[in-house]
């Protein structure tokens, strides 16, 4: 059978199993490898932050509509924006003027308009991206902060990696418990759970997408 949910398995471990085989190839593409290797500059990992301005701008400017959806809506929490973080990042990484050289991968724009999609037409799907992108950042995002600490010499949780820091969140374990208490309640259906679950894993092509953009123009893996 299909990893659906009408065998009781709670929702929030169906996902995670369903996306698991494309986790791993998401920690281990050569992008994702090459930066934990310490292997590239700044301008790579700057390029990195900048593609994900864009997806957070989509998220985060798609969440304000559904702040009241009842699917969508409770997964709407301020302590996880992180538009204003990123924002931040780039001005340390880029200087000033980074806005005036943003320029989104074909792979981001893409990626950014099917979560606008979403947010617009199928709060449910709405979902599958914002899961794949926030317990993300929560969980394996720590671990890429503190590469890019050492690998870069930023301040620890200062500018350069405050996407990675979520001061509202002091207790990301018990969050993400809570998270997962929001994914089992989904109000959905067991068919659109399953659709969240394809959408799931679209958003990890998606990330791999970007992921293979990013070592085309970065080709440095040893
Ligand atoms: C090198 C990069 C990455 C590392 C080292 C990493 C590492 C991790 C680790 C250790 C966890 C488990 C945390 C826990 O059990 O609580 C995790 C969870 C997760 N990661 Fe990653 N990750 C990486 C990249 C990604 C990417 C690119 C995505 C998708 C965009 C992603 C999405 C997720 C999600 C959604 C979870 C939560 C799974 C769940 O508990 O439901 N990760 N990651």
């Amino acid at each position: 059978m299909d990893a659906t949910t009408t065998s009781g398995t709670p929702f929030s471990t169906v996902i995670r199993v369903a996306s698991h085989e494309q986790h791993t190839e998401a920690e281990t593409s050569t992008f994702m490898s090459d930066l934990l290797g310490g292997r590239l500059g700044m301008t790579a990992y700057a390029r990195y932050t900048e593609q994900l301005w864009f997806v957070y701008r989509a998220l985060e400017d798609g969440a304000e509509s559904l702040r009241d959806d009842p699917v969508a809506g409770p997964f709407i929490r301020p302590e996880l924006m992180r538009t204003a973080e990123l924002e931040r990042d780039l001005a340390h990484l880029r200087g000033a003027d980074w806005r005036d050289e943003l320029a989104p991968l074909p792979a981001t724009v893409a990626y950014a308009e099917r979560v606008a999609q979403c947010a617009r037409d199928w709060p449910a799907g709405y979902v599958a991206h914002h899961y794949t992108r926030y317990l993300g950042d929560l969980s394996g995002g720590q671990i890429i902060r503190d590469k890019a600490e050492k690998t870069w010499g930023f301040t620890r949780k200062g500018d350069g990696v405050r996407f990675y820091v979520f001061e509202q969140i002091p207790n990301p374990a018990a969050f993400k418990r809570s998270y997962r208490e929001l994914l089992d309640a989904v109000n959905a259906d067991d068919l659109e759970k399953q659709r969240i679950v394809d959408e799931c894993k679209k958003a990890f092509d998606y990330n791999g997408a970007v992921f293979r953009e990013l070592g085309a123009e970065f080709p440095l893996s040893a």
